[in-house]
């Protein structure tokens, strides 16, 4: 190829679903790419270094709160867009539970336009399920559909009335939408700040039972059974969750499930520092849960791994552990987490669970996930998966500081991230 301009990502193994080659990346400035291969002539072309990295397609994150409209302080659809593009993504779904929330076309808009806006990453809206998220009544999927929404969930609260959420699958199924869970029975959950089990008595935490989340499993792989819709079931924190869908997936029921980073590297033992920094719904759990996640991730069982990157300030997670907001900080320690904690799986394993799986579930496949093949957008991560680094809070991007994993020694960085062909990170920092 001979390009007079346009960038090539040079020297790096390239790996997607297709399989992993050494090959050169080189990208038109339409944002497409134009030829991948060994040894590429890129004169005029801006060279992205590749060597000794891994060159995969951008990283979709499912589960994503970005906290605008509402919540600013805590971050904003910029700021997380600069924390996502950092931590290797092309593209995140925005979770609904803002202020307002996320319930109606105009909504919806206002997110898209600020991502847009950004630049830095694709930001894709979820729609709730219910209107105001109060488990109700149906919010209007139709117009929010008509902007692209694929997912809806009532994230942050888990859709209670069974009824209803059976008209939601139908609903919901005649859009080819996908209805994702927060999987969490509020009358077994309500009072409980972590785990059920021998820490929370040792602490006098009240405590959120594995049921809490199981019987919600259980409930709507019933009802995805019973319409024919697809659930997708969020964060799966319980050993008997991962058997659940496992059983499901067998039987021919159409779900998927997410994993977050959290749920397979921290266990409820966290909490005895009563720091609300371990405070996290679903809670984190036990040894058992932890292998069974990583089992699920290993067997296919678990079709993503998902951040629920929940950014709250330092004011509220330093209230007392009951008190304090649930959630942690995820975006920029997704893949280093992954590639140091998942021993079991091999590369290609862990970048499909980043990458085409999710894509494909968000209904993104046309242009995110991959393949990294001539014609595609160039939606690009390259990371080295050997490089050593400390979590230091401090420098991440997001507006807020509730990272679980300050001190911790981790291995796999990203180095360039590209959108649309657009360099958004550039050998660690991010481009604008
Ligand atoms: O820990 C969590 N934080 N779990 C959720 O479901 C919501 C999230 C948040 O929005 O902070």
């Amino acid at each position: 190829m001979s390009s007079g301009s346009g960038t090539i990502v040079r020297g790096g193994r390239v790996i997607d679903e297709t399989g992993t080659r050494r090959a050169d990346v080189a990208i038109g400035d339409d944002g497409q790419i134009v030829a991948v291969g060994p040894d590429l002539d890129g004169t005029g072309a801006t060279t992205l270094d590749a060597s000794g990295c891994v060159v995969t397609p951008g990283f979709v994150d499912l589960h994503t709160h970005l906290r605008e409209p509402g919540r600013e302080e805590a971050e904003t659809v910029e700021s997380g867009s600069r924390a996502a593009a950092l931590g290797g993504y092309a593209a995140v779904v925005a979770m609904p539970n803002t202020e307002p929330p996320i319930d109606c076309a105009a909504v919806v808009r206002q997110v898209l336009d600020a991502g847009a806006a950004a630049g830095l990453c694709d930001v894709r809206s979820s729609g709730a399920v219910t209107a105001g998220r109060k488990g109700e009544a149906l919010a209007p999927y139709g117009e929010m559909a008509a902007l692209g929404v694929r997912i809806f969930t009532d994230d942050g609260n888990g859709v209670q009335d069974e009824g209803l959420m059976r008209r939601a699958m139908e609903y919901g199924r005649t859009m080819n939408a996908v209805m994702a869970q927060h999987c969490e029975i509020d009358s077994l959950a309500s009072g409980g700040h972590m785990n059920e089990g021998a820490w929370s008595s040792k602490l006098g935490i009240p405590g959120i039972p594995a049921e809490a989340e199981e019987l919600m499993v259980a409930r709507d792989i019933a009802l995805a059974k019973l319409t024919g819709a697809t659930v997708h079931l969020q964060h799966l924190s319980t050993a008997g969750s991962v058997d659940l869908v496992r059983t499901a997936k067998a039987a021919g029921v159409r779900c998927t499930a997410e994993a977050t980073t959290h749920h397979f590297t921290l266990t409820d033992e966290c909490c005895a520092s009563y720091s609300p920094l371990f405070k996290v719904n679903p809670p984190l759990r036990i040894d058992s849960d932890v292998a069974a996640i990583k089992a699920g991730l290993a067997d296919g069982t678990i079709d993503a791994i998902a951040t629920d990157h929940a950014p709250h300030t330092q004011e509220v997670k330093e209230l007392p552990f009951d008190e304090a907001p649930p959630g942690m900080l995820g975006l920029e320690t997704a893949l280093a987490l992954a590639l140091t904690e998942l021993g079991d799986l091999s590369l290609e394993q862990i970048v499909g669970l980043l990458t085409w799986r999710p894509a494909a579930i968000a209904g993104l496949s046309d242009m995110h996930g991959g393949p990294v093949a001539e014609g595609r957008a160039a939606n690009l991560c390259v990371f080295d998966p050997e490089t050593a680094w400390t979590v230091d809070p401090a420098r991440s991007a997001s507006r807020s500081r509730n990272n679980p994993y300050a001190g911790r020694k981790l291995k796999g960085k990203v180095r360039h991230t590209i959108l649309f062909g657009t360099p958004t990170v550039i050998d660690g920092e991010a481009q604008r």
